[in-house]
């Protein structure tokens, strides 16, 4: 849990080996998120994950990118202990955790450039702050060519799915700083920090998927 709020953040059931946690909804949903981080990350990307939970999506897609280095954190201690123990399933190639709140500047400002800052399902469990503490991370240590990848679910205007009108009432009566985000906010957000939506990929479950890159990377930009 990160400090400044105590109210549980993972909203499942977990079972544990050792140190391994094991989130069911991980197991659902980390090959297709694995496809999607395999096909938009930069060749022999420096992959930094913001709340990497139990470690799993970080195995998933090191395992279909070899030449990747991933980076997870969490603020949760248990959760960085999972991340470290699941570690060892990808030859190398996942570093040892970071303790990371995006509410706690001091242990943001210690990192280092990346070449993808990649997170899942963490900004409708936790302040709109979080957010935006994330795409300011983004635009200050994303490294030219670099890719912000989000995934979660998404309010759309009328469009909306009822599964997550319903999960966007049961956060905000768990939290009411909580809540489903608003698509248009969030790309609202980004483009306020010179990072545009560059790919939109709907997932199972009324997820979705979002690629950010710098607008200076696209093609016809004149910065
Ligand atoms: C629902 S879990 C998602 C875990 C994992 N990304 C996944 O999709 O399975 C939310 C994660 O966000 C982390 N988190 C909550 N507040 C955070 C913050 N202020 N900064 C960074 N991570 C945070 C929690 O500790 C938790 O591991």
């Amino acid at each position: 849990m990160n400090q400044t709020d105590p109210t549980p953040t993972a909203l499942e059931s977990r079972t544990a080996l050792h140190d391994r946690l094991h989130s069911p909804s991980a197991a659902r949903n980390r090959d297709v998120i694995a496809n999607v981080l395999s096909r938009v990350l930069p060749d022999q990307a420096e992959v930094l994950e913001i709340g990497s939970g139990t470690g799993e999506h970080a195995v998933a897609a090191c395992h279909l990118r070899p030449d990747i280095t991933w980076q997870p954190s969490d603020p949760d201690r248990e959760a960085r202990a999972s991340q470290a123990a699941w570690a060892s399933e990808a030859s190398g190639a996942i570093r040892a955790p970071l303790e990371i709140d995006l509410l706690r500047p001091e242990t943001v400002e210690v990192i280092d450039g990346f070449d993808a800052l990649v997170c899942m399902n963490v900004i409708h469990i936790a302040p709109w702050a979080v957010a935006e503490a994330l795409v300011s991370l983004a635009a200050r240590k994303l490294r030219p060519g670099g890719v912000v990848v989000l995934y979660g679910p998404y309010k759309l205007g009328k469009a909306t799915a009822p599964s997550n009108l319903q999960f966007d009432a049961s956060l905000k009566s768990r939290n009411p700083a909580w809540g489903v985000r608003d698509l248009e906010a969030v790309i609202a957000l980004f483009a306020g920090q010179g990072l545009v939506l560059d790919a939109r990929v709907e997932m199972p479950a009324n997820n979705l998927s979002l690629v950010f890159v710098p607008s200076s990377s696209r093609p016809g930009s004149t910065r």
